[in-house]
């Protein structure tokens, strides 16, 4: 089965232009501005045309196409609490949002770690919807902070990464473990950092020391390391404050395979005295939001991931941290990055596509031939409110709903 998207604006992170698509058997075969329908086939009524073939003619629809996204930090609380969110509404909402791959993390319950557990839910999540879901493993049994046994059993490239966010790992000389193992056996680290010293006290100096921590660990551990095993890979997740961006700034310039994502929510809130949303990170300052943002536009930061992570009301109201983010990762991007003049387009897919694919080993990404045909389609002029209860994700935590922002997810392919 063949289709041909014609005369759309076609955007990925190299490419911004309006022209054709064909796809055969789920797989992009051409990319041009024009493409002549392909090959007649069967003489019917009307003459020669060509039954295997589906024309979505975009002419006159301000619309464009991307590679469809890619989260590298999502909670779909399966099992465990899945009151909150489940497989199936997180996929829901994940394909709601324009995305067909997410990497989800271990904070369930029972705790991910073991390659069993991940391999059922990635096999259910299959069964359930056609999105590619990763289920990353806690680097210490059980996120208790100090057995790294499950680790030492993984064979080399048997999975691609290892967390215990949502708490980080306290102590040093585990930490300096895990970066051994996983440079060995060539995974990669999701730092969530976080001195658990300071959490109650000072969240900014919670996530500044533990970024410098992890930072000269996984120098001692990787330093000067020339093939990619040797270099091993440090990714910081949902950076927040000037000091940490400008510390992994730093250690990228000296060399070590450091990358970080960026939450939507961080660069288009700050937390004041009026907005004191929960979320950990916290909402930061003016300062560190344009410093996210000055680091998205030199290259420092490698993805914006949503770290996606749905509670009840109930819970928010105990003071469970975290909001959903899926559904709302694009707008809130485009309406203030692209719209606000920071990034192109082009730019705003690398972060939220082309990037966080080739991380998780993705067929995806990029609008070339050879890669899968998984496009999202959205509609860029038209402001609209969100409404957080047309949202297919379980849960309503955010502080967004009812704002306005430009950019609708119209489609996914
Ligand atoms: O706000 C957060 N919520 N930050 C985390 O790191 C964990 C997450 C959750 O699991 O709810
Ligand atoms: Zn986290």
């Amino acid at each position: 089965m063949q289709t041909l998207y014609k005369n759309i604006r076609i955007v990925d992170d190299t490419q911004d232009f309006t022209g054709c698509v064909l796809v055969e058997d789920g797989i992009i075969t051409q990319v041009a501005e024009t493409i002549d329908e392909p090959a007649f086939e069967i003489l019917g009524a009307y003459g020669l045309y060509n039954s295997n073939l589906i024309v979505r003619d975009f002419t006159g629809e301000d619309v464009v196409l991307m590679p469809a996204f890619t989260d590298l930090h999502a909670h779909f609380r399966d099992p465990g609490f899945t009151y909150k969110e489940d497989l199936q509404t997180g996929c829901e909402a994940a394909i709601q949002g324009g995305y067909t791959a997410v990497n989800l993390m271990p904070n369930t319950n029972p705790v991910c770690s073991s390659l069993k557990q991940a391999r059922e839910i990635e096999k259910r999540a299959k069964e359930i919807c056609g999105i590619t879901v990763n289920q990353t493993l806690s680097m210490t049994k059980d996120l208790e902070g100090t057995n790294i046994e499950h680790l030492k059993s993984l064979k080399k490239n048997e999975i691609l990464f290892v967390t215990d966010d949502g708490k980080g790992v306290q102590d040093d000389a585990v930490m300096r473990q895990i970066f051994e193992i996983c440079k060995e056996k060539n995974i990669t680290v999701l730092s969530h950092a976080e001195d658990s010293k300071y959490s109650a006290t000072d969240m900014r100096k919670a996530e500044n020391e533990m970024t410098a921590r992890d930072i000269r660990l996984f120098e001692e551990v990787c330093y000067g390391g020339t093939t990619a095993t040797e270099r091993g890979h440090l990714h910081f997740c949902h950076v927040s404050t000037e000091e940490a961006i400008e510390m992994i700034a730093e250690a990228q310039a000296k060399g070590l395979n450091i990358t970080c994502e960026v939450t939507p929510h961080h660069i288009f809130a700050t937390g004041d005295e009026a907005n004191h949303y929960r979320v950990n990170p916290p909402l930061r300052m003016q300062e560190d939001l344009d410093a996210l943002i000055k680091a998205m536009q030199a290259g420092n930061v490698f993805a914006i991931a949503t770290d996606h992570a749905p509670h009840s009301l109930e819970d928010k109201e105990k003071g469970a941290p975290g909001m959903i983010g899926l559904e709302l990762a694009f707008p809130l991007c485009y309406t203030k990055l692209v719209r606000g003049g920071f990034l192109t387009l082009s730019q705003l897919v690398k972060l939220m596509s082309t990037n966080p694919s080739a991380m998780m080993k993705l067929n995806k990404g990029k609008i070339v031939e050879g890669m899968n045909a998984e496009f999202v389609i959205a509609e860029l002029q038209q402001e609209y409110v969100i409404d957080v209860f047309s949202m297919a994700t379980k849960s309503r935590n955010t502080p967004f709903n009812g704002i306005s922002v430009f950019g609708k997810v119209l489609e996914v392919i």
